[in-house]
């Protein structure tokens, strides 16, 4: 048993990266191991693509797959984000089953600053600044360059970009950006558009545990009222700490611990709503069984005792999956947390991905929404106080607002004009809301699936999935099959 120290609210997908999420570690994955070894390959990287006068080298990780692969086929990649690599996605996911059908050979990148992927040795802030999305598009066209030239693929060989979440929105913008290198992208559950206060991912939280029942919702809101309440006598702060398994007593606790408290008991159910019924047992997920509709018939089952009491089992059983001892709330330990400047230290990639969240998306899940239930004592400048706490007083509101122009300049965000794209959202997945879900424009398409979470199409397929979600996979199918047709093809095969 170990004690995690409660992490802010940032998003992580399980689209092969996971490692944390909104207020604690979601999912500490039991290792699954493919089939057959896809062992560490390394392509010498350039630290700085945008310093032309340097030439500073590291070494990233990639796996290579070749075993559907046919001359003059297509190549797949998938992108990393914001963890480490998995090899199972090397022969399973859709993504795969797509490879197959259209004979791609098929490379997962790993993101720089994640995961084995080492530009520095360490993530001190001076180091810090080579990581960015920008740095990690140019990282995959330089890979793709000299894949070309590794494998001999012949001029015009086609490739395909996937990847979901953060990586879904890496995909649209390298066919955006790289277009001469990258001939169609897969986007899936990608936020196109940065914003400090993402309030609304709060919204869609509750949207989604009232396809449970209106009940639920309320009785959330009851629960945090019954909360505010007991804070402010000390019998009730007592109650507190027994209620949710404190690590230290909340009666000498100051505000930013008690904001830190509120926010990881709403990542409860926000983790859950993200990934809910998502086919994630494939990489090793322990959690995936515990649904919207679990901690729902928890919430609205009055016979466990008052709102509260419900709102504290289901913190229960989540701390009893994750083999937590006791929940540390406590702000300064979460702070000196982030402060490790190990690459892969006990935030596991936490201080990486938050600081691309302090400098280039914000995306922080506020509470900032009048008519979300989980009360208002996470706003945004809470999360702006951590950027400036972690990473020096220069990282504040300023700096971050100047980053997210800079983001959606340069990307274009929710305008972004691209073709040979197709965007997939999932009604359930908070993210949808800063991502395309409707379009009119046939060569970028995209599809939004009624009842599915965060990047559930890209999971392998199940007997339980909703036909909806079946349907979604085969459209990515047809499109894919347009878009590779081989009239589409300016495939020129060079004399050997
Ligand atoms: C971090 O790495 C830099 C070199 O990139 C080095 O100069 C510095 O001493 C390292 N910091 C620590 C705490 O090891
Ligand atoms: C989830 O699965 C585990 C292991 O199979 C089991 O022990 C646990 O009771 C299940 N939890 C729920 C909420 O169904
Ligand atoms: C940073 O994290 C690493 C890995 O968890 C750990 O070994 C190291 O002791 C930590 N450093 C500090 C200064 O806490
Ligand atoms: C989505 O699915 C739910 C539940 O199956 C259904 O009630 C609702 O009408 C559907 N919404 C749309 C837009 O199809």
């Amino acid at each position: 048993m170990r004690v995690l120290i409660v992490l802010p609210l940032l998003f992580s997908l399980s689209c092969g990266w996971k490692i944390f999420h909104l207020g604690k570690f979601r999912g500490p994955k039991s290792e699954v191991s493919p089939s057959r070894a896809f062992p560490d390959l390394w392509f010498d990287q350039k630290l700085d693509h945008f310093d032309p006068t340097s030439n500073t080298l590291w070494k990233q990780r990639y796996f290579v797959n070749d075993e559907f692969h046919e001359t003059g086929g297509p190549v797949f990649l998938m992108i990393g984000g914001e963890g480490k690599a998995d090899p199972i996605w090397m022969e399973q996911g859709m993504w795969v089953e797509y490879a197959k059908q259209f004979k791609a050979l098929c490379f997962q990148v790993e993101h720089r600053f994640y995961g084995k992927s080492h530009p520095t040795e360490n993530s001190s802030v001076k180091n810090l600044v080579y990581l960015s999305s920008e740095q990690a598009l140019a990282d995959l066209a330089y890979f793709i360059r000299q894949m070309n030239k590794k494998y001999s693929l012949p001029r015009g060989t086609q490739w395909v970009t996937f990847g979901g979440s953060y990586p879904g929105s890496l995909s649209a913008w390298m066919r955006l950006k790289y277009p001469h290198l990258v001939h169609a992208a897969v986007s899936a559950s990608g936020p196109l558009l940065a914003v400090s206060d993402f309030s609304e991912y709060m919204r869609v939280v509750r949207d989604s545990l009232a396809t449970h029942s209106d009940e639920c919702v309320s009785a959330v809101a009851e629960a945090n009222k019954q909360f505010e309440i007991l804070l402010r006598h000390r019998i009730g702060q007592q109650r507190i700490d027994k209620l949710f398994n404190l690590c230290d007593s909340v009666v000498d606790s100051s505000k930013n611990d008690i904001s830190n408290l509120y926010e990881t008991l709403a990542g409860n159910f926000a983790g859950v709503v993200q990934y809910n019924k998502d086919n994630r047992q494939f990489e090793g997920a322990i959690d995936a069984n515990i649904t919207i509709d679990v901690i729902c018939d928890i919430m609205t089952k009055s016979s466990i005792g008052s709102a509260v009491t419900r709102y504290a089992a289901v913190n229960d059983l989540l701390m009893k999956t994750y083999d937590q001892k006791c929940l540390d709330y406590k702000y300064e330990n979460m702070i000196n947390e982030f402060r490790n400047e190990t690459l892969e230290g006990a935030t596991g990639a936490g201080r990486q991905w938050m600081y691309q969240t302090c400098t280039e998306f914000g995306f922080f899940q506020t509470s900032t929404l009048p008519t979300q239930p989980f009360a208002n004592h996470f706003p945004v400048d809470f999360f702006i106080q951590q950027c400036s706490d972690v990473y020096g007083p220069r990282y504040n509101k300023e700096l971050l607002s100047n980053g997210i122009l800079r983001t959606n300049v340069m990307y274009g965000a929710l305008q972004l004009e691209v073709s040979r794209v197709v965007f997939v959202h999932g009604s359930i997945d908070p993210w949808h809301a800063l991502g395309i879900t409707k379009s009119d424009n046939n060569e970028a398409p995209a599809i939004y699936i009624n009842g599915t979470a965060h990047c559930a199409n890209m999971y392998p397929e199940s007997q339980d999935d909703p036909p909806q979600l079946t349907a979604a996979r085969h459209s990515i199918t047809g499109l894919l099959a347009q878009w590779l047709q081989p009239s589409a093809r300016s495939v020129r095969f060079q004399p050997v």
